[in-house]
């Protein structure tokens, strides 16, 4: 257990040790207790959270801001069109400015090539924590409430486990590349197995696939890659099947300078693979125990079919949800 955490920036669990992420594990624990339990747990009482969202979100939005509440203080929901980001504010002008008003930063900005450069400006000068809310590489709050959630559902100590990780068809909107990237550097340092499934057209960005091997290597997990979804689901713990869209193969330059053709070549490239779906054929190919995550929202009938998401024998998704509050709650008691 790690006794001071205070003011630590939280971008990406890579910069977190692995005691640094077992204390706020162990602290999630104890606050979900105390939640469940209804039990006073006002560590942050007066204190102030400043969260800007790019972009829109229901469960990040409402863990943090609910999260801030119930540990005694308060969370500003701001969008840039509040603000004088709109006009041009810069990031560093901003961080300066807020952290001079209040105990914590926390922000989502998923604009490709742009939104962890974001977060990494406003850190660089903030003199208070500051959170990702996800960005383009990563979702770290998302990988502690999945990791959280493998804890309860199968072992504190998940080696060996086999997770499916697969890209799944989707046509609501391009999703980032953080989530899953997220996961797989984040499970194997727990000794967990990654299969990561995806069409070649879909791939994670190999930076982050090169880290996650080697924190496989480091943490006693696997990863390996596979283009066939079937091949991925046989024998596995649990799945994730889960949309990204086709940023990994596109270089930031290209995909900024040429985003209309990129996005017609991503579309024509999506429609090729609507059979990428959770569905029974694909649950029966698991482990006869096997269990379903998804970080939602989830693209039902395309990504997973009711079926499977509404099973509750398998699908363990609004624990995962939950478990964003308990998780949130760690990190801004820990750091705030
Ligand atoms: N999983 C997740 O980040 O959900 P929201 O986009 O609703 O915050």
């Amino acid at each position: 257990m790690v006794s001071d955490l205070s003011k630590k920036h939280f971008l990406t669990c890579e910069d977190w040790t692995k005691v640094e992420l077992d204390t706020v594990f162990e602290t999630s624990f104890k606050l979900k207790n105390q939640f469940l339990n209804e039990e006073p747990h006002l560590y942050l009482p007066h204190k102030t959270l400043f969260m800007i969202f790019f972009e829109q979100s229901t469960r990040t939005r409402n863990s943090m801001e609910a999260g801030m509440t119930q540990l005694g203080g308060h969370a500003h929901d701001l969008t840039a069109d509040k603000m004088q980001l709109s006009h041009g504010e810069s990031a560093k002008d901003t961080a300066i400015i807020l952290s001079r008003m209040g105990h914590g930063i926390a922000s989502r900005n998923c604009f490709y090539g742009i939104g962890n450069d974001y977060l990494n400006e406003m850190a660089k000068y903030s003199t208070r924590p500051v959170m990702s809310l996800q960005d383009d590489i990563y979702h770290p709050f998302q990988g502690l409430a999945d990791l959280m959630t493998i804890f309860e559902h199968f072992d504190k100590n998940p080696k060996g486990l086999k997770v499916t990780i697969s890209w799944a068809y989707a046509d609501t909107h391009s999703k980032p590349l953080s989530v899953p990237q997220s996961q797989i550097l984040l499970f194997p340092r727990y000794g967990i197995d990654v299969t990561v499934a995806h069409p070649k057209e879909f791939p994670l960005s190999k930076n982050i696939v090169d880290k996650a091997k080697l924190n496989a290597a480091a943490g006693g997990g696997s990863i390996k890659f596979t283009n066939n979804m079937d091949e991925a689901f046989e024998g596995a713990n649990i799945v994730i099947p889960k949309n990204w869209g086709g940023f990994g193969a596109y270089s930031v330059p290209e995909y900024l300078d040429n985003e209309t053709e990129c996005k017609k070549e991503m579309k024509e490239n999506l429609d090729k693979y609507k059979s990428w779906i959770c569905d029974e054929h694909k649950i029966k190919l698991a482990d006869k125990n096997v269990k379903l995550m998804h970080a939602l929202p989830a693209d039902r009938g395309h990504e997973v079919t009711d079926e499977i998401l509404d099973n509750e024998n398998i699908s363990i998704v609004f624990d995962e949800a939950e478990n964003r509050l308990h998780t949130a709650k760690a990190i801004m008691s820990l750091t705030m």
